[in-house]
């Protein structure tokens, strides 16, 4: 079914990724709900993380603590949940450790692991379906934003959610996911493929729950270097391109913007322009300027880009910051959506944020 929510208010976003002409540009924050807002630690109490993701109305409300904050300085919210979500859809144990981050207690080793059978005879529709209740939270939040601000729905890109399958967790090395795709490259192939394919499903499915924008977390392109990122990185990122629109339309559903955000492949952003999306994340080791140079004429919108410790810096650094990437996303009045490089770290001060975006509305206020 469809659901009937109050009209968009606010729809900067929307336009932006579009690559319409923009009054200003829209802005929001990579993990702006989080650890680095006291109000977060009040609202998840003694829940476990996951348990806080599978709660809609936890989700809705943390969701919601950023936008009500900073009240009319953010121009979009993202659901509260995670990328490791899938791999717990197919089948796969994942903890979140407190202040270590997330864990597999059995990560997928090699291909003789009977858990390799397993993730593949997965069906991706029946993985999606387990995730109901990311789209229940959506509904949810979609109702309580009574349409002040789009809401962005995400999933981790396959090779991302691959290498925390196989390394467990964060890693330094990476030593598990490079055996996987220098010994055997096409078991490896064969599990981005079908993770790709979980992740169509699941867009579609928070597309037909109210999701506006959907965006693809990339976070460990940079692990690989531009040979391996077109082995191995790009043909799963356009099989999501390709595939989401497909069956948004199978499903009778609006097509929606997609965002890719290959984190670290910088060396690779004249390729990535061409994968599909209508919007490029980019981190804070490209140079805004240099990238519209890299982009040239295409009609993809950059969102990004400031190194997120310049929050821990002072009011001048803050200001540079933004001045760098007006200065070189904002000539054309379109095709920007500000944002940091990655995520707010914890152990921020929210009012450092209020202050970074009070200067990207300044500075790019119309006059
Ligand atoms: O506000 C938002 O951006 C929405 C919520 C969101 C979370 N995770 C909440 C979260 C989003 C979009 C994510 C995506 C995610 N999760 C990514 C991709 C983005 C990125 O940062 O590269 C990745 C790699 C993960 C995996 C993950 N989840 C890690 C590595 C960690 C621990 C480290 C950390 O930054 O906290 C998490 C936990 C997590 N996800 C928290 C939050 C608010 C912290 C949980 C807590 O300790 O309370």
């Amino acid at each position: 079914m469809e659901h009937q929510f109050e009209p968009l208010k606010n729809d900067l976003l929307l336009r932006a990724a579009r690559g319409e002409p923009i009054e200003r540009p829209p802005c929001w924050i990579m993990r702006q709900a989080g650890r680095y807002l006291p109000e977060y630690h009040e609202a998840k109490g003694t829940h476990d993380f996951f348990e806080c993701c599978r709660s809609p109305e936890i989700a809705s409300t943390l969701t919601l603590q950023p936008i009500d904050r900073f009240d009319g300085l953010l121009d979009a919210a993202i659901i509260f949940s995670d990328i490791l979500v899938i791999p717990q859809a197919l089948g796969m144990t994942v903890e979140m450790v407190d202040k270590k981050g997330p864990h597999f207690p059995h990560p997928l080793r090699d291909p003789e692991d009977p858990q390799y059978a397993s993730v593949l005879s997965r069906d991706p529709a029946a993985a999606a379906a387990a995730l109901d209740y990311v789209y229940a939270a959506i509904t949810l939040t979609r109702t309580k934003l009574a349409g002040r601000v789009p809401l962005i729905g995400f999933c981790g890109a396959p090779w991302t959610l691959l290498c925390y399958m196989v390394e467990g967790g964060g890693s330094k090395l990476f030593a598990q996911i490079k055996r996987w795709i220098y010994a055997h490259p096409d078991e490896s192939r064969r599990l981005l493929a079908h993770i790709a394919d979980v992740c169509v499903e699941y867009l579609a499915l928070q597309v037909r729950a109210g999701a506006q924008l959907v965006m693809v977390f990339d976070s460990w392109a940079g692990e690989l270097g531009p040979r391996e990122f077109q082995r191995f990185a790009e043909p799963s990122l356009r099989r999501i391109a390709e595939g989401l629109p497909r069956r948004l339309d199978e499903l009778g559903l609006p097509r929606v913007p997609m965002t890719v955000f290959p984190k670290g492949a910088w060396h690779s952003l004249d390729r990535a322009c061409d994968l599909g999306y209508d919007v490029v994340g980019l981190d804070w080791l490209q140079d805004p300027a240099e990238a519209v140079r890299i982009r040239g004429d295409r009609k993809v919108t950059f969102q990004g880009n400031a190194d997120p410790g310049v929050l821990y810096g002072t009011k001048e650094a803050m200001t540079e910051a933004v001045q760098t990437m007006v200065d070189g996303f904002w000539g054309g009045k379109r095709g920007w959506i500000a944002n940091l490089g990655h995520g707010i770290t914890p152990g921020v001060n929210p009012e450092d944020l209020r202050f970074f975006l009070s200067e990207i509305h300044r500075l790019t206020k119309s006059t």
